[in-house]
């Protein structure tokens, strides 16, 4: 078990565009997923970018039965996505608070689309084609925006409503989100 070091906001290196993988199954490819899902678990995150650890792949993990960091939503499935595209289903938009692993400590609302497609291919490139909404939606999103040099305080409009997880979600465990 190899838990790496997370990258924070203001590393250059989140604000890449990541390269397509072209390598699936291999021993370093295995040991990455690996290690992203043990990263992942030790922070009690909802999702995980390999550029947030420092690899510059698109590649991401999400998925939960119950998270510490979102007591309040849905499961979604443990999932490997890779070379992800995503197409909104509708225009329709809706605001929802997130945090990210990179900017620990802080919570945002920002405007996500509610339903979408994302396509891609799993860690055996297999394709993977999904229709999702809500907070499924929402965390693809925020997962993929990693792949694009783009971290979720940059989609901020109401910026009262950006603040510390402990001073705006008192109920949470603050060991769980940092
Ligand atoms: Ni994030």
């Amino acid at each position: 078990m190899t838990v790496r070091e997370i990258l924070k906001m203001g590393d250059p290196r989140l604000l890449r565009v990541a390269e397509p993988v072209t390598e699936f199954d291999t021993p370093a490819m295995k040991e990455l997923i690996a290690d992203m899902f043990d990263t992942m678990h030790a922070a009690n995150g909802a999702g995980l970018a390999a550029p947030q650890i420092g690899v510059n792949l698109q590649l991401v993990i999400f998925g939960f039965k119950q998270n510490a960091r979102y007591p309040d939503a849905p499961q979604v499935p443990e999932t490997v996505l890779i070379n992800p595209i995503l197409t909104p289903l509708s225009d329709e938009m809706e605001e929802g608070f997130e945090g990210c692993l990179s900017v620990p400590g802080l919570r945002g609302s920002v405007p996500r689309y509610v339903k979408l497609r994302y396509e891609g291919v799993d860690e055996h490139n297999q394709p993977i084609k999904r229709d999702v909404d809500g907070f499924h939606a929402r965390v693809v999103q925020h997962e993929v925006d990693h792949l694009l040099g783009k971290l979720y305080p940059m989609h901020i409009k109401d910026f009262s409503k950006f603040g510390f997880t402990e001073v705006m979600f008192p109920d949470l465990d603050p060991n769980d989100d940092d």
